[in-house]
């Protein structure tokens, strides 16, 4: 087409819009202003999804048929085709019979017809047929345009049973709390802009909703990896059936309860017990329903942190790294929020203090405490607020 150009990106070469043809009033490219979506800013989301495919199929269980059923120009699956070991088929599909002819362009310009199959109808429709069909796949990838909430029930039909589902949400206006009314009706839960973590919230939120509509069939979604980058929320869950399986997430998930006076918050799993502050007596606010168990299952950290550095044509590999590492030392911490020192800061009536020397300060008194990749001036620590402000006023 006219307005497209060919691209590289991973080891595939891609049919995408001229950039400067689709631009905002400020100059920027804007992906959604184009014929055929494509954000050159998702090569994180994209490059890690390669990575973890290679280490998962390698070090867990093989993967070999993948989908990404709101495709756009294809890019995500024929970059999985091209780049994980061991994928003999990939099922592409979008609902925009512009995006569809030019995922069947990009697939012969990087000559995977014979592992390729497109359809061009609703993501819904088709992961419901396909699955009636006794079609499933091993990795599905939903990446659609806000929130993933809509697809969630025909997603966990059509991924196999131990098979992955990986979900982008970029609906953080209201997973965050901008727009709480927003986040009832796609989450059912209850979110504040006001706290200072919203944005371990909103990821929280988001898993809790995903492995709930799961359980409503039976199913468990273990989350195996999930993090904040860019604006946008990523979970990666492995499949499993069973009730039992289901309870025991369901077990790990609840509220976070939060003291508007005095800044307690606390993990709660009990909405009646959680009412009242145990520092300052005031009613405290239920943030929620979330996942309180850990972001990422430990062994997969470990396999992507031992495994990154042999995906060399990655060019976000540093930071694979960097958010595996930040992964590794915040989620030991078993607290599904973290503070933010601006924000203790005024709560203490102190300047703000620098970062490293809080969480110095605090494993010296015995607590764990880390940086998180959430926020550059968040801190998440096991440490009593009693003292963290011990801590701060030192
Ligand atoms: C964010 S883009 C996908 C980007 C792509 N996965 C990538 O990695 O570059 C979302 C795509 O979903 C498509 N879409 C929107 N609603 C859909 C639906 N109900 N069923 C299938 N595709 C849909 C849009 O046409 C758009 O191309």
């Amino acid at each position: 087409p006219p307005w497209a150009e060919v691209i590289t990106e991973g080891k595939a070469r891609i049919i995408a819009p001229k950039k400067d043809l689709f631009l905002r009033a400020d100059g920027i490219y804007e992906p959604s202003h184009a014929p055929v979506f494509y954000n050159p800013a998702m090569v994180f989301n994209r490059d890690m999804a390669i990575a973890f495919l290679n280490m998962y199929s390698k070090q867990f269980a093989r993967i070999e048929s993948a989908s990404d059923p709101m495709a756009a120009t294809g890019v995500r699956g024929i970059r999985i085709a091209l780049e994980v070991d061991g994928i003999s088929e990939i099922i592409l599909n979008d609902i925009d019979p512009q995006a569809c002819r030019v995922i069947r362009l990009n697939i012969l310009l990087n000559r995977i017809s014979s592992l390729s199959r497109i359809y061009c109808e609703d993501a819904n429709q088709l992961m419901i047929s396909l699955s009636k069909s006794g079609i499933h796949v091993d990795y599905l990838d939903m990446d659609p345009y806000g929130s993933p909430a809509p697809y969630i029930e025909s997603a966990v039909r059509y991924a196999g049973i131990k098979g992955v589902l990986a979900i982008t949400a970029t609906d953080l206006g209201p997973l965050t709390g901008r727009y709480p009314s927003k986040a009832f009706r796609r989450y059912r839960a209850y979110v504040n802009f006001r706290v200072d973590f919203r944005k371990e919230l909103g990821l929280r939120v988001l898993i809790f909703n995903t492995i709930s509509k799961a359980s409503e069939h039976d199913m468990a979604l273990k989350p195996l990896l999930s993090y904040y980058a860019d604006h946008y929320y990523r979970a990666y869950f492995l499949i499993d059936m069973g009730a039992s399986k289901a309870d025991q997430l369901l077990a790990r998930t609840g509220y976070i309860a939060v003291c508007p006076s005095c800044g307690y918050r606390e993990a709660s799993r009990d909405i009646v017990k959680g009412i009242i502050c145990p520092l300052c007596g005031s009613y405290m606010a239920l943030l929620g329903p979330a996942w309180l168990g850990p972001l990422a299952d430990p062994e997969i950290v470990r396999g992507l942190a031992s495994s990154v550095d042999k995906y060399v044509w990655l060019e976000t590999r540093e930071r694979i790294k960097w958010l595996v590492s930040m992964l590794e030392s915040e989620d030991r911490i078993d607290r599904p929020f973290f503070y933010r020192i601006d924000y203790l800061a005024r709560r203490a009536k102190i300047n703000m203090p620098p970062r490293e020397k809080l969480i110095e300060c605090l494993r010296s008194m015995g607590y764990d405490a880390s940086r998180t990749h959430f926020d550059y001036i968040g801190v998440k620590t096991n440490a009593d607020l009693e003292d963290i402000d011990r801590c701060l006023k030192r």
